[in-house]
């Protein structure tokens, strides 16, 4: 199949399936502030959506701009914190924050701009310039890789399958709507293409998919033994 058949099908289900998150702007409507998305996405490393949700609307409620958030003692910002868990991650937080408004207050809007910010990885870096500045990237967290991995059948183990997950993730994302098609494949790998029982038959992406043609999509991503 044609990364553009793919890429079309899934925007397509986005439209009409695409998770209402605090965080995000529905399908075609302008991207939201980068200070969300940083906010966000750095929150959602290690925590789950449903956890997420009343930390985040207690942050930007206290802090609604990353001026604000700089401000913050380190002391109120790690009381916050408290429960989401990962403290390393509340201090790169506090860190970027007075980064970036030592900078002016506005985010870097390219991947290496982004990259170069205390605390972001690839993944984050990635995911914010795509969300909040839709840049074309290539946002791979374990729901895309999960996704990828069966949609075409990507066999070689996990860690070292990665190379090859993110050659094919590469591959089928557009040049347009780059942050909506990052949090297709995520909402995608959360609610649809799911790790133990994938819903196959609710899938826009199913007459695609090799893992589905193997009769054991479930099988994918391979994980190396430990
Ligand atoms: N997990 C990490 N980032 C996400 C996002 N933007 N939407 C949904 N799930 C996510």
């Amino acid at each position: 199949a044609s990364s553009d058949a793919i890429s079309s099908a899934l925007l397509d289900w986005y439209d009409t399936h695409a998770r209402d998150l605090p965080w995000r702007a529905p399908p075609g409507v302008p991207p939201p502030d980068p200070y969300r998305v940083w906010l966000s996405e750095v929150m959602l490393q290690q925590t789950t959506v449903a956890a997420v949700k009343a930390y985040f609307a207690e942050f930007t409620r206290r802090w609604p701009t990353v001026e604000a958030l700089a401000a913050a003692s380190d002391e109120e910002v790690m009381a916050a914190w408290a429960g989401l868990g990962y403290y390393a991650r509340a201090r790169n937080l506090l860190a970027c924050a007075r980064e970036v408004a030592a900078q002016g207050g506005t985010f870097p809007d390219t991947e290496e701009g982004l990259r170069a910010l205390p605390g972001l990885g690839a993944y984050t870096a990635a995911a914010v310039a795509a969300i909040a500045f839709e840049r074309r990237a290539v946002v791979v967290d374990a729901n895309v890789e999960r996704v990828v991995a069966r949609l075409f059948a990507l066999d070689t183990p996990l860690p070292g399958g990665r190379t090859e997950i993110r050659e094919k993730a590469d591959a089928i994302t557009p040049e347009a709507r780059s942050g909506d098609f990052a949090q297709a494949m995520m909402d995608l790998g959360a609610t649809v293409c799911t790790s133990r029982a994938p819903r196959c038959l609710l899938c826009p992406l199913s007459a695609h998919c090799r893992g589905r043609a193997t009769g054991e999509p479930e099988r994918f991503p391979v994980k190396a033994p430990k």
